[in-house]
């Protein structure tokens, strides 16, 4: 982990950033730069030039552009085996395919496998952060931390809360509830790059006590983030009308249970009252916008300007399974397309501000990752741009690093451009063996 004693290095090639605090356009690309790592894991120095105090660090030299690891704020590890499951939309979806997967997580053995499996996919796409839904289930919980550690990610999860809503084998009591998420908050203290969110899933999973649980215990301790869904489809709207007759909108359901605060973290958040865009701007809270999952069920088009224009702060997410890739570079080219459908045009820049900064920020990391910045870790990846030769050309011809990126998001799923190694704290966590040449 980030405190082990390494060798310090100096990584030199192409490399691209967006800097901390510069809003979604002041970035540094190099076409040949350098990145030195100290032996604690974090960035020492980033520039043109490599200073003298450097220069007798290992330099290794890469073809590869060096770009910042991502974050992928929203995402369910059970889920990966149930992507691409065909014809239904958000509930169905939930009760045919993922509820089923889901309830396979009580088996220690199936969960640890499942969660290296999903950790390696992850880094394999340049991810190094994530906030992550667990399933019902201690072990799954506990296989998911104890892989994150092997691996080497920075991961923010939590025991999904349910007690209502789902198959009784995904439902506990609250008591037993609190309970197992007490432990896990235990198991979770102190752990360098491991931060609990409490997770209710989504009102419709959960009951007023349980919610009310994790509302005073999101309020009685600063230390803990929340994660949850919201507003995703019309038929969830409308059922959590009903179930809680007493609130004005969705929003409200949460803010009256003290769930919404600027620790939390509310995916899609697609269809919003104007009231709703409000009340969320005051609180800070964060909107997790995971278009692939959006398209995939057809859940709706996220309106990026109403969460722009009120100064909220957009992470993006996989949502895997409802979303259909793990790839950042897929999830940016998708966000770009529901923009377009709803006659808005997202900056390349902005896109990977959201899906890198955008992303820290969410879970309160900004100041130790999302960009490469000295005193951050050195979480990066490598990514291959020149071996597809269509798309080298294309990336050449482009006037500004904008369009350069933006070639990136649509042409690298069909091209032979790829993340080839990912770094977290300055280790090697994941390569390609053929091509990343490290
Ligand atoms: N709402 C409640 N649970 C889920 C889930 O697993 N995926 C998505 N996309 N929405 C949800
Ligand atoms: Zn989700």
């Amino acid at each position: 982990m980030g405190s082990e004693k390494k060798e310090p290095f100096v990584i030199r090639g192409r490399l691209f950033t967006l800097l901390d605090g510069g809003g979604s356009d002041e970035h540094l690309y190099y076409d040949d730069g350098f990145l030195a790592v100290g032996d604690g894991g974090r960035i020492l120095f980033v520039g043109p030039e490599l200073p003298d105090r450097y220069a007798h660090y290992q330099v290794h030299r890469t073809q590869h552009l060096i770009f910042p690891g991502f974050v992928d704020a929203h995402v369910h590890y059970p889920q990966l085996p149930v992507v691409a499951s065909y014809g239904t939309s958000l509930l169905e979806w939930l009760d045919k395919y993922t509820f089923p997967e889901e309830i396979k997580y009580g088996d220690r053995s199936y969960a640890e496998r499942r969660a290296a499996q999903f950790l390696t996919v992850i880094l394999a796409k340049g991810v190094t952060s994530a906030a992550v839904f667990s399933t019902i289930h201690q072990v799954a919980f506990e296989a998911l931390q104890a892989s994150s550690r092997d691996l080497g990610l920075n991961l923010v999860s939590g025991i999904t809360g349910m007690d209502r809503g789902a198959p009784d084998a995904l439902s506990v009591d609250v008591a037993a509830f609190k309970d197992i998420n007490a432990k896990a908050i235990e198991a979770s203290r102190n752990l360098e790059r491991f931060s609990y969110a409490i997770t209710p899933r989504f009102a419709l999973s959960c009951s007023d006590r349980m919610l009310d649980y994790c509302g005073q215990l999101l309020e009685s301790d600063q230390s803990l983030l929340a994660q949850t869904h919201i507003n995703e489809t019309e038929d969830e709207i409308l059922a959590t009308s009903e179930l809680f007759p007493n609130a004005n909108d969705y929003l409200e359901v949460y803010a009256s249970f003290g769930l919404l605060s600027e620790r939390s973290l509310l995916a899609h958040g697609i269809h919003n009252t104007e009231t709703e865009y409000e009340r969320w701007a005051e609180s800070g809270a964060s909107v997790v916008h995971c278009p692939t999952s959006n398209t995939f069920l057809g859940s709706g088009l996220f309106d990026a300007d109403g969460y722009v224009s009120r100064d909220i702060n957009i992470g993006l997410g996989s949502d895997v399974g409802g979303g259909f890739s793990l790839n950042p570079f897929v999830t940016m080219a998708e966000a770009y397309k529901v923009a377009k459908l709803r006659a808005q045009v997202l900056d390349p820049l902005r896109l990977i501000y959201w899906h890198t900064l955008g992303g820290a920020k969410s879970i309160h990391q900004d100041d130790s990752i999302g960009s490469l910045e000295a005193g951050k870790y050195a979480d990066f990846c490598l990514i291959d741009i020149t071996s597809d030769e269509v798309g080298f050309e294309i990336w050449e011809r482009a006037g500004t690093v904008q369009e350069k990126l933006f070639s990136l998001m649509f042409l690298m799923p069909d091209s032979k451009n790829r993340v080839v190694a990912t770094f977290t704290a300055g280790v090697l966590r994941w390569q390609d063996e053929i091509q990343s040449g490290f």
